[in-house]
């Protein structure tokens, strides 16, 4: 069975929660692919030649979850050469047998527009900046909404597979949500879909 959810959204929104959780409860892989992103900026070095020689070593690090790996991240996400070496594995991932969760920036639109579910997921930057700072630990709140804003502003303004919600995603924004409403608000969808 090939059946892909395909979760975009900016940095914090909840889409890696919603992930994981929709992985659990239908038994579907589940790809982190901001990871990808975050590995390739910590191998160092040329970009390019990280992207392309990215191993599954390189995506246990421990330090991807940083925010300095998050916003490394967003800069080497700019170049058309590095997420053209990472879209065959993320297409593949995402067509396996058995179903896929995939969550990212371009998953709906670039990466698997075939998508049989799309979700974007969204907050509002305060929020979602009060979310990553509580999760890291570290730094101050002002710093992190400024790198918040930053971040969107380099997302959706990149020329290549810039962050946007595909014209068939279904928007759900949890800003006024809690976790346990916005996973079985995505769990509906799913299953609605499943059902056919
Ligand atoms: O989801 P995340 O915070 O781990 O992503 C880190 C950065 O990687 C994000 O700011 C932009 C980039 N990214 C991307 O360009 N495309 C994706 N599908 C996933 C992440």
């Amino acid at each position: 069975m090939q059946f892909t959810v395909a979760i975009d959204g900016p940095a914090a929104s909840g889409k890696g929660t919603i992930s994981r959780a929709l992985a659990q409860e239908f038994g579907l892989a589940h790809l982190d692919t901001g990871l990808l992103y975050r590995a390739v900026a910590m191998k160092g070095g040329d970009p390019v030649a990280a992207a392309q020689a990215l191993s599954p070593e390189d995506l246990k690090r421990a330090d991807l979850r940083s925010l300095h790996a998050g916003e490394a991240a967003s800069r080497v996400a700019v170049l058309p050469e590095v997420r053209a070496a990472l879209t065959a594995f993320q297409r593949t991932f995402a067509r396996r047998d058995g179903g896929a969760v995939l969550d990212g920036r371009d998953i709906g639109t670039v990466i698997c527009p075939e998508a049989e579910v799309k979700l974007f997921v969204t907050a509002s930057p305060e929020t979602r900046a009060r979310r990553r700072w509580q999760e890291a630990g570290e730094g101050n709140f002002a710093e992190v909404l400024a790198q918040v804003h930053a971040r969107d502003a380099r997302d959706t303004g990149r020329a290549d597979a810039p962050l946007c919600a595909a014209t068939d995603a279904v928007v759900l924004d949890t800003t006024d949500l809690s976790i346990e409403a916005a996973v079985a608000q995505a769990c509906a969808l799913v299953s609605a879909r499943l059902k056919g």
